[in-house]
């Protein structure tokens, strides 16, 4: 491949960049034709593990693989061109060493062709993240509420609510910016928090649910466009396809019933030999 056609997606050092700067748009992924929707619009796309709950049903991430991670991620790099795109490394797949990880981001890199991985952690795992962006493996880090660690805090609960708790979110972020990561997610914290995080580290912080004082924000995309009749607090939606879908349900299952569908112009016709 010569230099001039290689990809223009854009690059990890163009988010890190934009620290400061322009707030960076993103937004979870997990299938081609949505991909190739969100893609110009955003400036990074995650292959999130939210992909168990959100489009396999699971009750919490902790049973996602990484072959569903390398299935969506595949689809989400062959439906989009422009946006950066990163994949969760899911529970399991990286905390037992760094060659575990590395062994893990290796693969999802070269199976799906995204650009970097994203890893839950906090100061445990800093040595993890700094082996693998060592070798050559681009790392978004994910602090404060970790739906990964759901069954050790039992339940999705924001985080840095307490003296203890801000002081030690504040530890994880500088740990994984000290670590390496190019950007770090910041997940359900509160108010005021974000903010602080933001000035202390070096790299842009993502924020979901962790107010506007991050570089950048995030959301799952199915929560944002109303597929389902819950979301959490911080989720601002932009569309209602719950009532889209259900109404074209109920439309489609009439037709089909009054045998109104298929109508006359969507049958194929005989086409005689002469
Ligand atoms: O899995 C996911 O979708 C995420 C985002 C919510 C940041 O980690």
């Amino acid at each position: 491949m010569s230099r001039q056609t290689q990809s223009a997606r854009i690059a990890v050092p163009a988010i890190q960049a934009m620290k400061g700067g322009a707030k960076i748009v993103c937004l979870t992924a997990y299938t081609a034709p949505v991909a190739a929707l969100l893609d110009e619009h955003v400036d990074l796309l995650l292959v999130g593990d939210s992909v168990g709950m959100v489009v396999h049903g699971l009750p919490t991430p902790t049973a996602v693989t990484l072959e569903m991670m390398i299935l969506h991620g595949q689809a989400v790099v062959r439906g989009s061109s422009h946006a950066l795109v990163v994949v969760d490394l899911p529970f399991g797949s990286f905390e037992a060493s760094p060659e575990q990880a590395y062994a893990s981001a290796v693969r999802v890199m070269k199976k799906t062709g995204c650009q970097a991985v994203k890893i839950e952690a906090g100061e445990a795992l800093a040595g993890t993240i700094a082996f693998l962006v060592q070798r050559g493996v681009p790392v978004m880090g994910h602090v404060g509420l970790r739906p990964q660690a759901v069954h050790i805090d039992g339940g999705f609960k924001a985080k840095g609510r307490t003296d203890a708790e801000w002081s030690r979110v504040i530890a994880e972020a500088r740990a994984v910016d000290a670590a390496g990561c190019f950007a770090i997610v910041l997940e359900g914290v509160a108010a005021g928090l974000a903010g602080e995080i933001t000035r202390l580290v070096s790299v842009p912080t993502i924020g979901i649910g962790a107010s506007s004082d991050c570089d950048g924000q995030i959301l799952v995309t199915d929560d944002m466009l109303g597929v389902f009749d819950w979301t959490p607090k911080f989720v601002r939606r932009y569309a209602d396809l719950r009532g889209a879908i259900t109404q074209a349900a109920v439309r489609y299952a009439a037709d089909v019933r009054s045998v109104t569908f298929p109508g006359a112009d969507e049958v194929y016709r005989f086409k005689s030999k002469a």
